[in-house]
């Protein structure tokens, strides 16, 4: 097994090989942690947390890993004000300076593309935090995590993701994985004007991944086992009109999270604001607060993996 040396993209994990180390690993960390016994595989280690667009969960969760296996942070947590980009600093050379103070990089960017072009210049890990409307692979391999914990499995599940397919990151990122396994059978339900990029369709029919395209909910309410929300990405539209003819086209209550399979969850990667009504969060199937704190240990099975 190749070792990664950047985590740019899920697109780099060819099969589930790889993808089962780091889960298994998550799982030991989680395990660890609830002993307090969390091994100190960072202590004498930097890492520089970048990021050029808001985050909590991301950021914070990384920061944490870090400590929590012994380590230390840098933070820019709002680098496109704080950071020397105001002055015009490329990317590339912002990140060959960062190579100096930190062992590894997370950073978050606004633009689509630049953690491909961050990792090319950098010489110690760079992980893609979030890439504008482009991917968020650590967010992708929690949500693996999640499913695989509340669920036992991920072979031949009924997925269905929902709302902002177009600009939704978390999305592009997690179709890749999802078609690593078998029988999976994905829906795509979104307004016509949010769909899944054509790019994102033809990769799944190439993988062999069955899919539908909706803009009815109630298709995926008896089907899926797992029922995936997006928020409607209002920072990547061109008009608040725009935004919002469409951001209330979903919207998961308690009626609907009561009529779904008594095994299906409900995720979505935070934050949400009317698509999950706050009435869900007492439903047993709403796993996103669960899918946040595992994304903790994903993200320090990660650094363990690159840099221990
Ligand atoms: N899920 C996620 O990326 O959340 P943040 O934007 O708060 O990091």
């Amino acid at each position: 097994m190749e070792k990664l040396r950047h985590i740019v993209s899920t697109r780099q994990f060819a099969d589930t090989q790889l993808l089962e180390v780091l889960l298994d690993s998550a799982a030991k960390m989680e395990a660890a942690d609830k002993l307090r016994e969390l091994p100190q595989s960072m202590r004498g280690l930097i890492l520089a947390t970048l990021f050029y667009e808001p985050s909590t969960r991301t950021r914070f969760s990384f920061e944490a890993a870090m400590q929590k296996l012994g380590g230390s942070v840098l933070t820019a947590e709002n680098a496109r004000e704080s950071s020397s980009s105001t002055k015009g600093e490329s990317i590339t050379d912002t990140i060959r300076i960062v190579n100096g103070y930190a062992d590894a990089i997370a950073m978050r960017h606004y633009q689509e593309g630049a953690a491909k072009i961050a990792a090319e210049a950098s010489l110690v890990p760079l992980i893609n935090a979030g890439d504008g409307a482009g991917e968020h692979p650590t967010q992708a391999l929690g949500d693996i995590f999640t499913i695989r914990k509340e669920l036992g499995k991920v072979e031949g599940l009924k997925v269905a993701l929902i709302g902002d397919l177009l600009y939704g990151r978390t999305i592009h990122s997690l179709l890749p994985l999802l078609s690593l396994y078998k029988d999976v059978e994905v829906s795509l339900i979104s307004p016509p004007s949010l769909r899944l990029p054509e790019k994102y369709t033809r990769e799944l029919t190439e993988r062999g991944v069955s899919f539908v395209e909706t803009d009815r909910l109630a298709w995926a309410i008896e089907r899926a086992d797992v029922l995936y929300v997006t928020r409607v990405q209002r920072e990547r539209f061109a008009s608040d009109e725009e935004y919002e003819r469409v951001k209330d086209a979903y919207v998961i209550d308690a009626a609907i999270a009561d009529a779904l399979k008594k095994k299906a969850i409900i995720m979505h990667a935070l934050p949400r604001l009317g698509e999950i009504s706050p009435e869900v969060d007492a439903n047993y199937r709403a796993a996103y607060f669960r899918q946040a704190k595992n994304a903790l240990y994903i993200r320090m099975a990660l650094l363990d993996y690159l840099l221990g």
